[in-house]
């Protein structure tokens, strides 16, 4: 059973697909320990509540500076033992320490299709805004592996989907979510946990 963290700094709509995703037997061989977050108002926090995942907070206004708040986030994290960390709406730069220690153990959705509006001061509705702007007809979201980069480990799975005529930037993130976020945020975590299984199973075979 992969043992999964989800970190989390709003709404938490990737969080729930997740879960829902584990309660409708669609995504197997995962759970989610711990559901972390830097913002203490993150919504988030009380979806896992109503789970019964332990909430956690670690905020950067309870630290002196940057590296101590760094220093605690992977603290928290590596309370929970855990084979996969998925950055979900997670809107903080992950401390480098934490990277080198889960190297190929973090994944990050992206509301586009990387390597279009993406990297730094592109996240949440801003993607959006800029894909209208440029006029783009398809768009989408990515699940990736996180590297040291901003948005710019291996892909692991893309989605695309069309823009609309009038579309407003609230209306495209709806269905960027509803198209392809939240079919395939868990759909990688699946394959993750269902390709550790195989190996498992592989090992224990020999
Ligand atoms: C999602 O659209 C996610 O792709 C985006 O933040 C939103 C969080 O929503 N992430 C980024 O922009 C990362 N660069 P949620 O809290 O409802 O899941």
């Amino acid at each position: 059973m992969l043992r999964v963290g989800v970190m989390v700094s709003g709404g938490g709509t990737n969080l729930q697909a997740i879960l829902d995703a584990i309660d409708a037997g669609k995504l197997t061989n995962a759970r989610v320990v711990v559901v972390i977050s830097n913002n203490p108002g993150a919504y988030a926090l009380e979806r896992a509540r109503k789970h019964g995942i332990p909430a956690a907070c670690v905020s950067p206004k309870e630290f002196g500076d940057r590296e101590q708040f760094n220093e605690a986030l992977v603290a928290k994290a590596d309370e929970y033992e855990l084979d996969l960390i998925v950055l979900a709406g997670f809107l903080v730069k992950i401390p480098q320490q934490m990277i080198d220690k889960y190297e190929h153990r973090i994944i990050n959705i992206h509301p586009s299709l990387i390597p279009s509006f993406c990297g730094v001061g592109y996240y949440g509705l801003k993607v959006h805004e800029a894909a209208l702007a440029r006029g783009v007809k398809l768009t989408g979201a990515t699940v990736h592996y996180v590297d040291g980069g901003m948005d710019t480990g291996p892909i692991l799975l893309q989605k695309a989907v069309k823009v609309q005529e009038g579309d407003t930037p609230e209306v495209l993130q709806r269905r960027v979510m509803e198209e392809a976020e939240w079919v395939i945020l868990p759909e990688a975590i699946h394959q993750i946990a269902n390709a550790k299984q195989s190996q498992k199973e592989g090992g224990d075979n020999r």
